[in-house]
């Protein structure tokens, strides 16, 4: 991490952009100069000036903040970008930087991000803070800041962003922080701060996250909301707070997690929460609330965890909580609650963690629900029974599903007894049909679930995507034209769990990973430290905006383990894509296969679950998503923490022009992964996409690079292969590596199968090539999950 010495590679995603606009410049105007906006104003070179000299800088990053300021604003100070002479964004976290923030920053009045999080900066945060009207992301979490919050914050009515948490911040939240009428994300958590919340952060129009948890805060919570608010996110945990549940909270329509756990209130609940349709998380843990569980609990339709851990309530768990399928997680352990668990629990099949420990309650433990859970989750009822062998229910209630390891004569209480066998007879087979009508609503759920999911844009993403847009002018603004924080542009994002503005994506740090037919791709870093991999497309390679984004959303549904999710796109005012994806921090299965030293051997299981997990992507792609790849190779082959497979860069063909198509393919055909019938006709199908897995399978077989072989000799992989094997020297095509792994037994088999499978996918005849579905069901013969001789790290099913 310590790059310093490098500064250039670490440029931000937006000023990439620039270059890639400036030189756009240049092509069209040959006599523009870069000297325009280079040079930096008096005022924010002393302000830069008096910010280095506050700090301290044990690793030397700011050792090319030197000479006159001449280069501050070209690009070779670092950290530091600048529109037209003026700093816009100071970035430099995780820098290792101590000392304390000069007030002078206040001099940087153009400045539109602050961001020197994970840090070990001290002292108070300058009030001059309030002369940057601009400012619209502030991230100084994770440092040592102490003192108040200055209210002057108050001033900065652009303020998007502000994050302070974790560091020692005391005093009251000052009430001019909900200025801004786009404050999006407020978090001030994991600091010392007192006093009251202040309604006026509730009654923000704008605010989506709102964390501040473990402070001191006291008194109780406000009890008016905005109309409508935006609030989706809500920690209040770990704090003093009490008074009740406020009734207002029922009017936060959007609201999808809300967390007052750990702190002192009391009362009842609101009637009103059951309006929160789209409440996802509800954690009240270690309150002291005295409440019935409300009995219409069913209408949080998207519940998923429930958690009232350590309160008081009381009277029956009601049956409607069998009513909510999307519960994964409920916890009722340590409050007065009493009756029987109620039978319509096993209904949550999505249950994974279950919690009634330490109350009151009484009868028999649903059978499902014992077999599932342990002890600890029902320990501490003392009239509970039948959730340990040791705790048997009454003789009236025998367990209907009787243990697989006893046999009925060895039950000593049903022995001489005919008709109760009859009876029991009875219940084992109206238990295993219980059992298998389950089953089947399992298999419904999950089907029902996967294709709500694989249809719908998440909320999140949406809500997302709106707030980033929101405030800002549609079309290029004036504020675009200069470059600045938001370019005016739209952002979309796909399900997933990424919820960043345009800013954010534009301001992250950014490093180029390689760059390909459609385009470059980048590893960015946003703000809260989440990698994703940016693909910005080629100026006017793509179809019409409409016909894009059409295609675009399509892709953006799709969803499979083996390939790799889509998760959002931007584009800018100025016709600028952005693709962005989940980042593989094992890169290419080419780097992988090809750029390692010599001392790492990659084994047969690893290399067969590397080959499945491709074909099992590809026939997801063709069969499920109605999609072709056009383009597939082993460096758009990524592979995940667990080397399992993800296919990247699949449909883009659909996004772009015909001649930008014709292009790449030429481009694949360098590379010796195109089907040879594409040289005569330029259409991709399946059959010439299993042409490319066959190489690729290939490829995992002899460990050689198929650019390699038609660099090396003129011949391709595929005719490479076929000739020796022609010649019946078989065994020289594989991996060395391979060859000592097999030593004559199973796995001999196994490669000698699937060297004929890769063979017949690289027919040059496409009709008789298999289809994927078809090398995937063969390679599973060939080596089933978990099977062979090997202990490699069998990949899961998706099915
Ligand atoms: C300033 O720093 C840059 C980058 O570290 C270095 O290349 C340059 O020589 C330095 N200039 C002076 C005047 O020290
Ligand atoms: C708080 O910051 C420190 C470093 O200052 C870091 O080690 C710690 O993990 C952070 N805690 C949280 C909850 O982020
Ligand atoms: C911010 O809010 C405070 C009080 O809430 C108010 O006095 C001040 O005028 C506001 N500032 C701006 C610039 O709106
Ligand atoms: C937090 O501040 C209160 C005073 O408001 C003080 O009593 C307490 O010790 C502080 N806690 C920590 C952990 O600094
Ligand atoms: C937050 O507060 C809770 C309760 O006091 C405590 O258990 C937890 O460790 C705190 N979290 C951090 C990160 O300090
Ligand atoms: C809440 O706590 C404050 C002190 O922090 C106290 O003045 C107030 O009476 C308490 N309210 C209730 C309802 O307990
Ligand atoms: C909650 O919904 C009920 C109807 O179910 C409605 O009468 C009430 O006004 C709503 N409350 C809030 C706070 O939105
Ligand atoms: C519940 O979640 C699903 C899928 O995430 C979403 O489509 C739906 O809009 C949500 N419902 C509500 C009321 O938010
Ligand atoms: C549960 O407790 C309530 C009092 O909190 C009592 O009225 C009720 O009868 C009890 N129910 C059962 C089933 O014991
Ligand atoms: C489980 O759900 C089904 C379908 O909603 C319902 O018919 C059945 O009564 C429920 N089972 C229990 C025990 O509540
Ligand atoms: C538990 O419930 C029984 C009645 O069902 C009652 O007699 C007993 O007092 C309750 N115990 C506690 C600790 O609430
Ligand atoms: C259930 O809660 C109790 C008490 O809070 C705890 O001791 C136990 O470990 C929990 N069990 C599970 C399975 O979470």
């Amino acid at each position: 991490m310590n790059e310093p010495k490098k500064p250039r590679t670490n440029l931000s995603l937006q000023s990439l952009f620039y270059t890639f606009l400036f030189s756009l410049h240049l092509a069209t105007s040959a006599l523009a100069r870069p000297s325009d906006g280079v040079i930096i104003s008096q005022a924010d070179y002393q302000g830069l000036d008096a910010f280095k000299h506050e700090l301290t800088d044990p690793r030397g990053v700011l050792r090319s903040w030197n000479g006159t300021g001449l280069g501050a604003c070209s690009g070779e100070w670092y950290g530091i970008k600048c529109v037209n002479g003026k700093v816009i964004s100071i970035s430099l976290p995780w820098r290792g930087l101590g000392g304390s923030l000069t007030e002078k920053i206040g001099q940087l009045t153009s400045l539109r991000r602050l961001s020197l999080h994970d840090n070990f900066i001290t002292g108070p945060i300058p009030s001059a803070i309030g002369f940057l009207p601009d400012l619209r992301g502030l991230y100084l979490f994770n440092n040592r800041f102490s003192g108040s919050i200055p209210p002057s914050i108050g001033n900065c009515v652009n303020l998007q962003a502000l994050d302070l948490s974790n560091n020692s911040l005391i005093g009251s939240i000052p009430s001019s922080i909900a200025n801004s009428t786009r404050l999006y994300r407020l978090n001030l958590g994991f600091n010392n701060l007192s006093g009251q919340i202040l309604t006026s952060v509730f009654l923000s129009q704008s605010i989506v996250f709102l964390f501040l948890p473990n402070n001191s805060l006291s008194g109780s919570i406000p009890d008016k909301v905005a109309t409508p608010s935006s609030l989706k996110e809500v920690s209040l945990a770990n704090n003093q707070l009490n008074g009740s549940v406020p009734t207002a909270i029922g009017s936060l329509h959007q609201i999808e997690t809300l967390d007052f756990s750990g702190n002192s209130l009391t009362g009842d609940l609101p009637s009103s929460l059951s309006n929160l349709s789209s409440l996802v998380v509800l954690n009240l843990d270690r309150n002291q609330i005295e409440a019935q569980i409300p009995q219409t609990i069913d209408s949080l339709k998207n519940l998923s965890i429930l958690s009232l851990k350590g309160n008081r309530l009381y009277d029956g768990i009601p049956n409607s909580i069998g009513k909510v399928p999307t519960l994964t997680r409920l916890d009722l352990s340590e409050n007065n609650l009493n009756g029987s668990i109620p039978i319509s629990l096993v209904n949550l099949t999505n249950l994974v963690s279950f919690n009634v420990s330490y109350n009151n309650l009484s009868g028999q433990v649903p059978v499902l629900l014992a077999q599932k859970f342990n002890s600890s989750s029902f320990r501490g009822n003392i009239q509970l029974c039948g959730y340990t062998p040791s705790l048997p229910c009454p003789a009236l209630s025998p367990s209907p599903v009787p243990s697989p390891l006893s046999s009925p004569p060895s039950l000593p209480s049903h022995t001489n007894n005919k008709r109760l066998s009859t009876r029991d007879l009875i219940l084992i087979i109206t238990g295993s049909a219980l059992g298998l009508l389950l089953l089947l609503f399992c298999i419904l759920m999950c089907c029902l679930i996967r294709k709500r999911s694989s249809n719908s844009v998440s909320p999140k993403s949406k809500q997302a995507a709106a707030a980033s847009g929101r405030g800002e002018k549609p079309g290029p603004a004036p504020e675009t034209e200069s470059g600045g924080g938001d370019l005016g542009g739209k952002l979309v994002h796909f399900d997933g769990p990424l919820a960043f503005t345009a800013d954010d994506l534009l301001c992250a740090t950014a490093e180029i990973m390689g760059k390909s037919s459609y385009g470059t791709v980048y590893k960015a870093t946003l703000e809260d430290g989440t990698q994703v991999a940016v693909k910005r497309l080629r100026e006017k390679i793509t179809k019409g905006q409409k016909e894009f984004e059409t295609e675009v959303g399509a892709l953006g549904k799709i969803r499979h383990e083996n390939l790799l999710a889509l998760r959002a796109y931007y584009l800018g005012p100025k016709g600028e894509k952005l693709l962005v994806f989940d980042y593989m921090p094992r890169g290419s299965l080419s780097a992988f296969l090809h750029a390692r030293t010599p001392e790492t051997s990659i084994d047969w299981p690893t290399r067969m679950n590397i080959a499945k997990g491709t074909a099992r992507g590809l026939a997801y792609l063709h069969d499920s998503a109605s999609s072709i790849h056009g383009n597939l190779t082993s460096t758009n082959i990524l592979l995940d923490d667990s080397l399992s497979p993800k296919i990247a860069d699949f449909g883009l063909p659909r996004l772009m022009s015909a001649t930008a198509n014709s292009a790449a393919l030429a481009a694949v055909a360098a590379l010796g992964y195109r089907a040879p019938e594409l040289s005569k006709h330029k259409k991709v199908n399946t059959k010439s996409d299993v042409y490319s897995l066959g190489v690729v399978i290939l490829e995992l077989l002899t460990g050689k690079s198929p650019a390699d072989s038609v660099a090396n000799n003129g011949v391709d992989l595929p005719n490479w292969v076929a000739s020796i094997v022609k010649e019946e020297w078989t065994n020289e095509v594989f991996d060395t590596e391979l060859m000592r792994e097999a030593d004559g037994d199973l796995t001999g088999d196994e490669l000698l199968n699937t060297l004929k499978l890769a063979l017949h996918c690289v027919d040059p005849a496409p009709a008789s090539r298999p289809e994927a579905r078809d090398v995937l069901r063969q390679l599973e013969e060939i080596r089933p999950e978990g099977g062979g001789g090997g202990a490699g790290e069998a990949s899961t099913s998706n099915v």
